[in-house]
């Protein structure tokens, strides 16, 4: 039996289609509700709703719970049987989202998700974590992160507790292709975080990024079934102005990860090898920097760009972000003006 399989990722789903036999392990994205982003902690009618349309894939244990908070875990087919993908609903902790702000542990599901990792590693299992907003910080601009502090402490303490058991973890949201690393207080890497560029082209608004947008992107991982260790990842790409001008879309590789990089897999450790040649050599972080909008944009990553990027990619925690950006000598983007720039937006629109 092949040990090796795939496992694809589609982030942003937009008007996908599987084939009828194929299991999707879907997570919501912070579109995928109405109002955006405002994703309650508990059962209400879209939950319910989506868990009916998704029932084909999910166990009923998934579908009990996912009518309760949008996160689930289901076991990945496979000889040994000691995989497990676990779904979560971080719009849980978006700082978008004003419904959770005040919680401690929003659909008790940090609390689930402990007690998921816990009985995964008695088991001898391995884990996947899927979600769509990503912990960390937004590598094309200075300061924003995602998730609310709290949040973000509370699940890189989870996720380093059981970092054993962690075969990778998966976000999307960005649109742009990023990784982020994980490492213990010894500095070994204990785990690599694959941000999923999107399917869906966006040119962000966000202060302070330069012309944010990306192709549209799908990637697969090859994997061990048995052992769910990580053995190469191949994004694929639309270019979207050859799309627009020729008026058919193509889709074409874009890169494998192991021959662009010259690294055996995708392990933790092999991606903090590439994190230290992307900080390290120019060429390197030129090459990334051309894969972090999904070769649209061919500019050039100055200094201020290169220690955006890497200080993201290598402190997922706030203050550790922090120290490294001023460390890097880059001035962190001032907080008032931004401020007064984004009341002044809001006021433009109000009146
Ligand atoms: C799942 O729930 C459905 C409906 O309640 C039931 O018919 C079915 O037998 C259940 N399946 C399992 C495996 O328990
Ligand atoms: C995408 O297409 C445009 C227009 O044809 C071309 O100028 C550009 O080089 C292409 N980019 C890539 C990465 O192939
Ligand atoms: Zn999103």
């Amino acid at each position: 039996m092949r040990l090796l399989a795939w496992l694809i990722f589609l982030a942003n789903w937009g008007g996908a289609r599987a084939e009828p036999d194929t299991k999707v392990y879907a997570a919501l994205g912070n579109h995928d509700f109405h109002p955006k982003n405002q994703f309650p902690a508990g059962s209400n009618n879209i939950y319910n709703q989506i868990a009916e349309l998704w029932k084909p894939w999910l166990s009923n244990e998934s579908i009990a719970l996912f009518k309760k908070g949008a996160f689930y875990c289901e076991k990945l087919p496979g000889p040994s049987g000691a995989g497990r993908i676990v779904v979560l609903n971080t719009n849980l902790y978006y700082t978008s989202n004003a419904l959770t702000a005040d919680m401690a542990d929003p659909g008790q599901q940090f609390q689930w998700l402990e007690d998921v990792l816990t009985d995964a590693s008695k088991a001898g299992d391995m884990v996947y974590i899927v979600g769509h907003v990503p912990p960390g910080f937004f590598e094309k601009t200075q300061n924003k992160a995602w998730f609310r502090e709290g949040f973000n402490e509370k699940y890189l303490k989870v996720v380093r507790k059981h970092h054993r058991v962690i075969a990778g973890q998966f976000f999307g949201h960005h649109h742009t292709d990023s990784f982020r690393m994980l490492y213990d207080d010894a500095g070994v890497p204990i785990s690599a975080m694959f941000i999923t560029p999107g399917v869906t082209p966006w040119k962000t608004t966000l202060p302070g990024v330069v012309n944010g947008a990306n192709n549209p992107a799908i990637r697969v991982f090859e994997y061990d079934r048995a052992t769910l260790s990580l053995k190469d990842m191949v994004t694929y790409f639309m270019n979207l102005s050859q799309a627009n001008a020729q008026g058919t879309p193509r889709w074409e590789l874009e890169y494998q990860l192991t021959e662009a990089y010259g690294v055996p897999d995708a392990s933790a450790h092999s991606m903090h090898t590439v994190l230290d040649r992307i900080a390290g050599d120019q060429s390197t972080l030129q090459r990334y920097y051309v894969y972090n909008s999904v070769s649209y944009s061919a500019g050039v990553c100055d200094e201020a760009c290169s220690m955006q990027h890497v200080c993201a990619m290598r402190q997922v925690d706030i203050d550790a972000y922090t120290t490294c950006l001023y460390a890097s000598g880059t001035t962190p983007v001032p907080q008032l003006p931004l401020l007064l720039m984004a009341l002044l937006g809001l006021c433009t629109l109000v009146l």
